[in-house]
């Protein structure tokens, strides 16, 4: 008998096929029961009718536990009412595992606390709500890596253990090498991608990076995944075209291929329709001005917290783009703005609906001489820079790039409180288990 998947079941009907999965829900009323099956692609429900079935096959389907494996065999059809649109007819079913009763699955469908669903996630995950928001994670990375990779990037890795800091020396975790050799888990990886920039003209970098923020707040996890293109001969105008024309892609594919998933998460998606190009842009001067009008304590010269981020948003219907930061307020390595020196020629687009930064980024120094002033200035060690300023030696061009953070993009887009349930396994101030 052919298997197949749920997700495949509209083009199987009425033909003989098996599922193979795990039991989510069941209900039943004497001579009739309905397990519902799921197998990472959707969720079944099955009909199963013990005058049409052998003894020992109703009696085990009809008292099995939730989370127990499972084949099931039947022919699908077309049921209105039924969750997922079909219903199976079971004619077979065949226990793979079943759950103990006396040690029953931790996770039921009533409401649990957030420690207690973090503390299982390894099981969380099954189900339909986290299920939802981490196929919408996957959709968004493969629209990332499309959009890269249909214009003109090259996807170059850059390391994880890193000898140098690029954000800023607070938030290192060091690593103890071989022979004593300290190393520090990278934060960005910006510093290479300037590298291979110079050889490739387009990059980009897709992978883990690390702070040891102390933060504990719903924006923040000390591992998460960062996209980061880099591009040769280009400015903070090129990273805001970029960064514009990527976000209106994902959000299009999410909305093209995950309705049913958005659905799950009772997404308002005419909020994710309104992204489209042109974004606004304002300058930091005058969003700092907007937010003291709008009550905000703000000085010229402070970054902006949380709260000022959602102020700033929300009066947009799409993501903002602030640019021209104080230099004294950013990382070492931003080229200062022609016309206004103590101006960084950086740029963060933050989301609408209160959901903040999502993309940092903006053009890079490539004078040597700035360069090496800047290090010192930020008392960066020299020789671990060495290999970087090599950079401004050989052929150095205005180069620009950004990063993005793919949990903080998935939260907005999938419109929930907290990027912890965004990533399979999240790790944050208190927590690096499961
Ligand atoms: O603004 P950041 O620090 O910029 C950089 O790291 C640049 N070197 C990137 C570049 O130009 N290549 O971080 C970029 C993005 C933020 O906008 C945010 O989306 C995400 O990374 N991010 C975090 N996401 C989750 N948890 C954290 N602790 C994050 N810190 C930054
Ligand atoms: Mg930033």
């Amino acid at each position: 008998m052919k298997r197949i998947t749920i997700a495949q079941a509209a083009q199987h009907l009425g033909e003989p096929v098996e599922l193979a999965g795990w039991l989510y829900n069941l209900r039943r009323s004497g001579k009739i029961c309905f397990p519902q099956v799921r197998d990472g692609s959707g969720i079944m429900q099955c009909v199963a009718v013990k005058n049409q079935l052998p003894e020992p096959v109703f009696e085990a389907l009809k008292n099995l536990t939730q989370e127990s494996s499972l084949l099931v065999r039947g022919k699908i059809r077309a049921e209105a009412r039924a969750p997922g649109g079909f219903e199976m007819d079971v004619e077979d079913a065949e226990v793979v595992q079943r759950v103990d009763e006396s040690a029953p699955y931790p996770i039921s469908l009533k409401e649990h606390g957030p420690d207690f669903l973090l503390d299982h996630r390894h099981l969380w995950i099954r189900s339909r709500r986290q299920h939802a928001i981490l196929r919408v994670r996957h959709e968004v990375i493969k629209a990332v890596r499309d959009y890269f990779d249909s214009n003109g990037f090259i996807l170059a890795d850059t390391p994880i253990f890193t000898p140098a800091a690029c954000e800023g020396t607070t938030t290192l975790f060091e690593v103890n090498y071989f022979d004593d050799e300290k190393v520090y888990l990278t934060q960005s990886g910006q510093l290479y991608n300037e590298a291979t920039a110079a050889a490739f003209g387009k990059v980009y970098t897709f992978g883990p990076t690390f702070r040891a923020e102390k933060s504990k707040t719903r924006r923040h996890l000390t591992e998460f995944w960062m996209v980061e293109p880099e591009m040769a001969y280009a400015t903070l105008e090129d990273v805001k075209h970029v960064a514009e024309e990527m976000i209106c892609f994902v959000v299009g594919r999410v909305l093209e291929h995950r309705q049913a998933e958005l659905a799950v998460l009772e997404r308002d998606i005419s909020k994710l329709e309104t992204v489209k190009a042109p974004f606004p842009r304002i300058s930091y001067d005058d969003a700092v001005e907007t937010l003291r009008k709008k009550g905000s304590g703000i000085e010229w010269g402070g970054d902006f917290g949380g709260a000022d981020e959602t102020l700033l948003s929300e009066d947009y219907d799409r993501p903002v783009m602030v640019d021209r930061y104080p230099s004294q307020i950013k990382a070492f390595y931003f080229e200062p703005d022609p016309q206004r020196p103590e101006l960084a020629l950086g740029v963060d687009v933050l989301a609408p609906q209160g959901y903040g930064e999502i993309i940092g980024g903006g053009q890079r120094i490539h004078d040597l001489k700035l360069l090496e002033q800047r290090i010192r200035e930020h008392n960066l060690p020299p020789e671990a820079f060495n290999w970087y300023l090599d950079l401004r030696r050989f052929g150095s061009v205005p180069h620009a790039g950004f990063g993005m953070g793919i949990e903080r993009c998935v939260t907005w887009i999938t419109g929930i409180d907290h990027l912890r349930e965004t990533i399979p396994f999240p790790r944050m101030l208190y927590r690096t288990r499961p």
